[in-house]
């Protein structure tokens, strides 16, 4: 009886550090290509909000909704890169790294 208690405690205990290892925060930022999602998640807010809204979806000024955008990563880094219209460019303010995180980032507004 005790032991079998002692060793559900035992597995019990690897259980958790298994765990704690899978979803280690290390584990997660090698998943995006490096980029650090908190950094992209905040210059998106402070450079692409704005007209693009939390979302996506704000359409200031004839920006159009990006959960319906249908251009592909390139085409995005482009636009982002060189601006577009009343889009303004990134390549002055923004270092390549930055402006394809964006462009991966903003892929998450789409499918809902
Ligand atoms: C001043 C408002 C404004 C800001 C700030 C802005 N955009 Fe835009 N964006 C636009 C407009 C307007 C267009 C449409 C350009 C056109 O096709 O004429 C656009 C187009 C785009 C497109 C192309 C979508 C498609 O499918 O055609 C992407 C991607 C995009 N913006 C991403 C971003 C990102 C990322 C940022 C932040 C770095 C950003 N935008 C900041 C206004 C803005």
């Amino acid at each position: 009886m005790k032991k079998s208690f002692v060793l559900a405690l035992f597995f019990g205990l690897m259980g958790l550090l298994a765990c704690d290892n899978a979803t280690s925060p290390q584990e997660k930022r090698s998943n995006n290509g490096g980029a650090p999602q908190p950094d992209i998640d905040a210059l998106y807010d402070m450079k692409c909000g704005i007209c693009h809204g939390r979302e996506g979806n704000l359409m200031v000024g004839g920006a159009p909704d990006l959960s319906k955008s249908t251009l592909d990563l390139q085409g995005r880094i482009q636009i982002i890169t060189y601006g577009k219209n009343t889009m303004p460019p990134q390549k002055d303010l923004l270092s390549a790294d930055q402006i394809e995180g964006l462009a991966k980032y903003i892929e998450k507004f789409r499918s809902n």
